[in-house]
Parts: structure tokens; sequence; C-alpha cells
């Protein structure tokens, strides 16, 4: 099986696929209040191109696809694109992130379906906090977490976004939270990708190191366990199944490990979280080409990808929303 190989030696063999720039949810850090900037629908893929898509990437070594958002279950009848996606040859392993909002009732179709793992964003176990960062309700997260676990996705990640002054009092709460119900834990480092993002990253961005060091006096912490091919570094908590993830883009980046790229709902593949750098697919698709070009033009995109994010040097540079890139 041929490999999709940057010009950094990278090898790319996982697709973040965004099925929808829409969200039930507007946290703090991807979308603000009021936003109306979406897509229209003309211009999101439809379910025989985005399977064309993915079939082109699998036959080119793509083994891993994650169905993103904005929030994927808004995007109707998604569990018919996952089965689609899973019958693909070259296709192993399909994974969800979801706010999880409507999770309960679309946990055991997605199972069915050919999802195996699940990550859900839950930035706090206060309700009323829950509210303030995401406009939601929290009981729906938790009922949804719930029939997740129920209807056997393994592991159940949850992603934090830690911030300051905001939620990182209840680093603690979530670790005893993700122990009682055999969640994985992964904390991230807020990063300023559009508006809502560069705001919530000047007020509120946290080192996560920072909270390693906090948590490593109430908790023993095993190095060295790294399930999964992700930028994630893991720790173990001694005496308990848990698993902590931590994930930071800021404090120390992980470009170098890079193994992914994203397509937005519309058909754009942008090859860095953190750059501008995109390739349109769907005027292309959209004018005929065949399986061969498609495959070509994907080759070309993959030879662009940046060497790394300057979110550091330059955190004014990404405009798009991270519900438009998928997270
Ligand atoms: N910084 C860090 N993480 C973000 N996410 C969304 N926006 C940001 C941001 N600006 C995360 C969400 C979710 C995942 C899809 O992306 O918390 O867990
Ligand atoms: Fe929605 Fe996810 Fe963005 Fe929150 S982070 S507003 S759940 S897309």
């Amino acid at each position: 099986m041929p490999q999709l190989t940057d010009a950094f030696g990278r090898a790319i063999e996982y697709l973040r696929l965004s099925v929808t720039d829409r969200c039930d949810l507007r946290c703090s850090y991807c979308l603000p209040r009021g936003f109306t900037g979406f897509e229209e629908p003309a211009h999101w893929l439809s379910f025989e191109e985005i399977e064309r898509v993915v079939r082109a990437f699998a036959e080119l070594g793509t083994r891993r696809i994650r169905v993103t958002g904005g929030e994927p279950l808004v995007r109707k009848d998604v569990h018919q694109l996952v089965s689609r996606l899973n019958a693909l040859p070259g296709v192993e392993d399909l994974s969800m992130s979801t706010n999880a909002t409507r999770l309960r009732k679309h946990a055991a179709s997605l199972r069915q379906a050919g999802i195996s793992r699940i990550n859900v964003s839950l930035d706090s176990l206060q309700a009323t906090r829950f509210r303030e960062i995401t406009g939601g309700k929290l009981g729906k997260v938790l009922d949804g977490l719930m029939a997740a676990k129920q209807a056997g996705f393994a592991p159940v990640k949850i992603n934090m976004v830690v911030m300051r002054g905001v939620n990182d009092d209840e680093v603690e709460d979530m670790v005893e939270f993700c122990i009682a119900h055999d969640f994985t834990l992964r904390f991230i480092e807020t990063m300023p990708v559009g508006d809502a993002g560069r705001v919530t990253s000047a007020d509120a961005y946290m080192n996560l190191n920072e909270v390693k060091a906090r948590l490593a006096q109430r908790y023993e912490l095993l190095p060295g366990v790294s399930p999964g091919g992700g930028p994630a570094r893991y720790v173990q908590v001694a005496g308990t199944e848990l698993r902590i993830g931590f994930i930071t883009p800021i404090s120390q980046h992980f470009c170098e490990t890079c193994n992914r790229v994203r397509l937005a709902v519309d058909g754009t593949l942008y090859m860095c979280l953190g750059q501008d750098d995109k390739y349109e697919l769907r005027p292309l698709l959209r004018d005929g080409i065949d399986d061969v070009e498609l495959k070509q033009h994907i080759r070309d995109a993959i030879a662009r990808k940046p060497e790394r994010h300057e979110f550091r040097d330059q955190p004014d540079k990404i405009v798009r929303f991270m519900s438009q890139t998928g997270g």
C-alpha cells in the first residue's frame, strides 16, 4: 500500500473529517455567541463525495479516520455515512469527536455503524459553569457519556480545555470523575484559533506543566504509557486504571510527529491547524476529475504540508474558527 509522505518525511496516515461546521454549543474558545458565518449547504460535501475522498485517502495508505465537526451529530444521518466509511477497504480505525449532547440517542447506532472510539469535550462538571463556557446543558452531556459507555465504546476519552480562572480548579474533580467511570482523560492547552480561541488564549491560557505539577502533589503519576498515535503524552495514575494525556500544542509543540490532515465540510483540505495552507477539493470533485487525478491532488496537497504551526510567534494568524476546520 502506498504511503502519503510530506516534504519533511512525515507519514500522513490519519484524516480528520469534519462533516459539518455547525454546532449546538458555543464553547468560549471555539465559537462566538451569535456566530452566523456557517458554510452554506450547497457547499457541503455530500456523503457520496466524502466517501469518494476517504476512499482515495485509504488507497493512499490512510488507516485512521476521525469524524468531527462542528458537532458531527448535528449532520443528519451521520451514522449512514459512518457505515459507508466503515465498509471501505483500508479503513481500519473509525473514531468520533463529539460534544455528546446528542449521544444518548445516537451512541448505539454509531457503535453499530462502526465507530470504535469516541472523544467527548467536557470542560466542567458544574452545571452553571458548563452553561457559561458552552451555552449548553451538562445533564445531556453526562447522559450521553453514560450511553457511550453502555454502548461499549472503549476507550471513551474526555477532552478538557484547561483555562486559568475558568475551570482550572476542576482538574482534580475531573480526575476523580474519570477514575470512577473508567474514562481516559486528556487535558488540552487553549490554542489561538479564530477570534474566540485568541481571546480565550490571551485571557486564560494555561501551561499544562503547571497542571501536571499540581496533580503530582496529590497522585503518583507513572510516566511512559502512550497509547494511540496522537500528540497526547500520557501518564498513568498509580493504583488506578486512569490514563491522563497532556496535549500541549503551545508549551511543547509536537509538529515533528504530526501525522494528520483535515478535511472541512466544504471540501477544503487543511494541512495544518495553525497555518492557512489549504487545498480545495470541492471544485475539482464537482468538475468531474477521475480517481487517479483525485489521488494526485491529494499527494500534491500533502507535499505542501507546512513544517509547524506558529501559534506562539504569530497568534493572530488563524482567522478561521475551530469548528470550521474540525478540532
Ligand atoms: N483550543 C484548544 N482546543 C480547542 N478545541 C476547540 N477549540 C479549541 C481551542 N481554541 C477542542 C475542543 C474539543 C476538540 C474537538 O477541540 O475542546 O475537545
Ligand atoms: Fe461545538 Fe466543539 Fe466548538 Fe464546543 S468546541 S462549540 S462543542 S465545535
